[in-house]
């Protein structure tokens, strides 16, 4: 039936009315006040007015949507409503964890929970589209884009992309958004970890490790998608109709629409693929990108290449139908306000129930990365606490990047979370300045990055101190779009505020506060304890206090392997093996591998601590032999042997001996996260069956060959128990 409705739109519709659903324009002028008289606003706002507009992105606010609308419902022909899209990445005003902190909790219920409490706010505040979830792979560190992601595993990736599509657009009701599935595709793989870079990946890597994020997510009704900045394959994803039409569209039977990404479309002339702005919009139409973000591209030509016979009428059909029925599935056609309700705006945003939800988000995503004799938990009284690191007291970093509709100074700092431990004694010293990025996108200002005049205070806080807790990584805005680095080491002076301490008092917590991982080697060696806290959001202080007092027992486990130095990048476990791997204990120099360095992780994928123990133990398989019909369950024995009531990720992984391709030395194939409490065992089973080993063969087609496969079952993705079966068709 919407497919009718849809139709029954369409046929109403001119040329310039379709390609007007194709339009999407940036937030202009004060839409409350009186209409713009000149310039590019004037012009965009007769747009609106001739039904030349299908999208606004970042008009936000009833007011603003519910003004915007009106011209839209009143006053154009065919009175269409407008979708308005936002980036609610990790929440709108109460701001969850980043995406890449969120992965490290590997709970699905937890974050599905979040993305709904993004968009509850979101929709309340007149919204009804996100752009989110990011479910680019990603394995260089380098890439500031990683903190918006779900990290370097494609399974777990998967999994994520699902939990946020559910949870933002849960049933499209009035407290839900559309979701949009981005960057489509490959925008991870940018080379050097440089961001919007070219991407060179093959066609085993693009299906087998990038794709099955987008697809996940597609199967659970993501309504759009948006493409991407970089090319692939020699060709902008924007105007790549292998992407767009063949894969998306035809193979995974995509209804929704595709976005471009902001100008990707004109960006095509600077990629040196289009020649000028309207061949931008020829390829990008004709490849499948159905709505232009910015470029100006479709308003402009696309009505003269349709009467040019460069792009049929039915292209436009199809972009305009597929938009229109987001809009139907939306409800915007029965009610253009539904999104807007000033009073339930009010009684929404920064709701009590939010703040518990993103607290409970936070306290799950930290990652216990060491924790020597103990020294954390803290004791709760008659101790003296030296507090270092302008980011301890910083009430704007926490928040992270991708966070545009919340205030800055909005987060509950790491000083007030600890604060609300009364009986012990607190002194706060600076130490040094991390470089302060100033709000959202303008490039970060470097804040006496090099000032060490505030070391002796640090030093002197230091000395009489029971426990040192340094704050010390990277600002909320160090990391984000257009923000790569080529080092991963802590920023600025801050290793060596840390080494200078460290002669003083090394009774050191270390609370790394950073949005990619980092290379912190010799605090591995000579800090006893060190918390990956990443931007934690608006509850981030309260979090980190309740963990490292012990009143939250953390079950974090890293969603990217942290390197030992940045020349590992890219870094991740699930390699490939070389003709000449790195063996174990072997001492030839012919080894793949570096002559200063290790290969491996200083922490590796799926790696985390609790302030209890587990042993896994009799790892068993219900039978050895697999075929197309049948089943394995894998169970494992997971004993709590500590003191402590605690939370596990339990987690799976596949390797496939032989293939028709290459493949990974280890993958990740199942995950459970289980509470076990002390003393308890628990028994945790996975199954595996056909789906479980296919991937992408030198068929070009999904499929499980017949062979041998090792299981391996643990705590990280160096579990060594291990057991085997074989596949036979
Ligand atoms: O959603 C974003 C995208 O991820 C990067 N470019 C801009 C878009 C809209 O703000």
């Amino acid at each position: 039936p919407i497919d009718r409705k849809v139709d029954s739109v369409l046929n109403l519709m001119t040329l310039e009315e379709k390609i007007g659903q194709m339009n999407q324009y940036n937030g202009f002028w004060n839409v409350t006040g009186p209409a713009p008289k000149d310039g590019d606003a004037a012009i965009k706002y007769e747009h609106i007015k001739k039904g030349w507009v299908g999208s606004m992105l970042n008009v936000r606010g009833v007011k603003d949507v519910r003004a915007l609308q009106k011209i839209a419902v009143e006053e154009t022909r065919l009175r269409i409503p407008v979708i308005f899209g936002y980036d609610v990445i990790h929440g709108y005003k109460t701001i969850s964890p980043i995406p890449l902190a969120e992965a490290a909790s590997w709970d699905m219920e937890a974050i599905e929970n979040s993305a709904a409490i993004a968009a509850a706010e979101a929709a309340a505040s007149g919204l009804n589209w996100t752009f989110a979830p990011m479910v680019d792979v990603t394995r260089d560190a380098r890439w500031g884009r990683v903190m918006e992601g779900s990290g370097e595993d494609t399974y777990l990736g998967s999994a994520i992309g699902v939990a946020r599509v559910k949870g933002f657009q849960g049933d499209l009701g009035e407290l839900n958004v559309a979701a949009c599935v981005k960057h489509f595709a490959g925008y991870g793989f940018a080379e050097s970890g440089r961001d919007y870079n070219t991407v060179d990946v093959n066609k085993n890597t693009l299906h087998n490790i990038i794709l099955p994020p987008f697809k996940a997510a597609a199967d659970a009704g993501a309504l759009t998608f948006m493409n991407s900045f970089n090319d692939l394959d020699g060709i902008p994803a924007t105007g790549n109709a292998y992407l767009q039409t063949e894969v998306l569209k035809k193979e995974w039977d995509f209804k929704g629409f595709v976005v471009s990404d902001w100008g990707s479309m004109g960006e095509m002339v600077n990629h040196g693929y289009a020649e000028n702005l309207k061949q931008a919009a020829q390829f990008a139409a004709n490849a499948g990108s159905d709505m232009d973000m910015e470029s100006h591209g479709y308003v402009e030509y696309l009505a003269q290449l349709v009467k040019e016979g460069k792009v049929s009428e039915e292209k436009i059909n199809d972009a305009a139908r597929r938009i229109l029925r987001v809009k139907f599935q939306l409800g915007l056609f029965d009610n253009p306000y539904k999104y807007c309700d000033e009073a339930r705006e009010k009684a929404t945003v920064g709701k009590k129930e939010f703040h518990d939800g993103v607290l409970d988000m936070a306290k799950k995503s930290i990652v216990l990365l060491k924790n020597e004799n103990n020294v954390l938990p803290l004791k709760k009284q008659g101790q003296k606490i030296a507090v270092i690191g302008a980011l301890a007291t910083d009430k704007t970093s926490p928040l992270g990047s991708w966070r545009i509709g919340a205030d800055d100074g909005t987060a509950v700092s790491v000083m007030e979370g600890l604060e609300q431990y009364k009986g012990n004694e607190l002194v706060y010293a600076k130490g040094a300045d991390v470089a302060l990025g100033t709000p959202a996108f303008t490039v970060e200002t470097k804040i006496n990055m090099t000032d060490k005049s505030e070391f002796e205070a640090a030093v002197n806080a230091a000395k009489n101190a029971d426990v040192v807790i340094m704050v010390l990584g990277e600002h909320g805005l160090q990391t984000g779009e257009g923000r790569s680095r080529t080092d991963l080491g802590l920023p600025g002076v801050q290793q060596e505020l840390l080494e200078t301490v460290h002669k003083t008092n090394p009774n050191i917590v270390l609370v790394l506060t950073n949005g990619r991982p980092l290379a912190i080697t010799w605090a591995d060696k000579n800090i006893p304890a060190i918390v990956e806290a990443w931007h934690l959001g608006t509850e981030s202080g309260n979090a980190i206090a309740q963990v490292l007092y012990g009143d939250y027992n953390p079950s974090g486990k890293l969603p990217m392997s942290f390197p030992r130095v940045v020349g590992q990048m890219p870094l991740y476990y699930n390699h490939k093996s070389t003709g000449r791997p790195n063996y174990n204990g072997g001492d030839s120099v012919f080894w793949s591998h570096y002559t200063d360095e290790s290969n491996d992780p200083l922490y590796p994928f799926g790696y985390g601590l609790s302030y209890t123990t587990f042993k896994y133990s009799n790892l068993r398989l219900s039978n050895k032999a697999l075929n197309a019909n049948g089943n394995i369950t894998v169970s494992i024995d997971v004993t709590n042997t500590g003191k402590t009531d605690g939370k596990e990720v339990v987690q799976m992984y596949l390797q496939d001996l032989f293939g028709s391709v290459t493949r990974p030395v280890r993958e990740l194939k199942g995950f459970e996260l289980t509470e076990i409490k002390a003393g308890e065992t628990k028994t945790v089973s996975f199954e595996i069956n056909k789906k479980t080993i296919e991937f992408y063969t030198a068929n070009n087609r999904w499929e499980a060959e017949p062979g041998d496969f090792k299981v391996y079952v643990g705590g990280d993705s160096k579990a060594s128990l291990e057991a085997g079966f074989t596949y036979s068709n």
